[in-house]
């Protein structure tokens, strides 16, 4: 039995997410494409993963200075996630979409008001199906306002948080970092 595409898309698709733009430097240019296909993978050494469909723009640009930042955007951040998945907006995603940003503790670009970003640097390439995980070690995080309601995605449209609450955990302690 073969599950196509589309029956794929669906069923991933009620797996809510944030969304994030993920961004890199072309020599001095700064890049940035939307991804919400990012995962934590390990805490010591501290390790994150993204998956590229292989013929994203930005891929070159990835494996050739093997790094990359990724900004977790907040509700109101929205036309930032729309622009960077290459909407026909002006500016569009080739003027970095106009987007506030300044160079990171490595240099590599931060989006203003982000909530949080992440400066990698890329340990591991495995080129799987159609897409390019990307494992990168984190050299530098920064958070930013924490109490920006982050943007979602959920069945391919924008969810927003209105009158969400949140739960603990059974067994687990409390803490700051979440
Ligand atoms: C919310 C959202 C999440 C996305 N996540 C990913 C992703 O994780 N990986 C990916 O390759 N593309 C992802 N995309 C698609 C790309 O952002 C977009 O289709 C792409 O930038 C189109 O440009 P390109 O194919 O010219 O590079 C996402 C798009 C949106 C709107």
């Amino acid at each position: 039995m073969t599950v196509s595409s589309t029956d794929l898309r669906t069923a991933m698709g009620h797996f809510a997410t944030g969304v994030t733009v993920v961004t890199a430097l072309d020599g001095e240019r700064p890049q940035g494409i939307t991804v919400n296909a990012l995962a934590s993978v390990s805490l010591e050494p501290p390790l994150i993963m993204i998956a590229l469909d292989r013929k994203r723009f930005i891929v070159p640009t990835i494996d050739a200075s093997g790094r990359y930042a990724v900004n977790i955007l907040t509700e109101d951040q929205q036309w930032l996630s729309d622009c960077f998945a290459g909407a026909n907006v002006s500016p569009n995603r080739d003027a970095f979409c106009g987007a506030p940003w300044h160079p990171g503790v490595t240099g590599l670009p931060i989006l203003e008001g982000a909530i949080a970003s992440l400066e990698c640097v890329v340990e591991d390439v495995l080129p799987v199906g159609d897409h390019r995980l990307y494992v990168a070690r984190v050299e530098a995080c920064a958070d930013g306002d924490d109490a920006a309601p982050p943007l979602l995605y959920h069945r391919r449209r924008y969810l927003r948080i209105e009158r969400a609450t949140t739960a603990r955990l059974a067994g687990k302690p409390e803490s700051p970092a979440g």
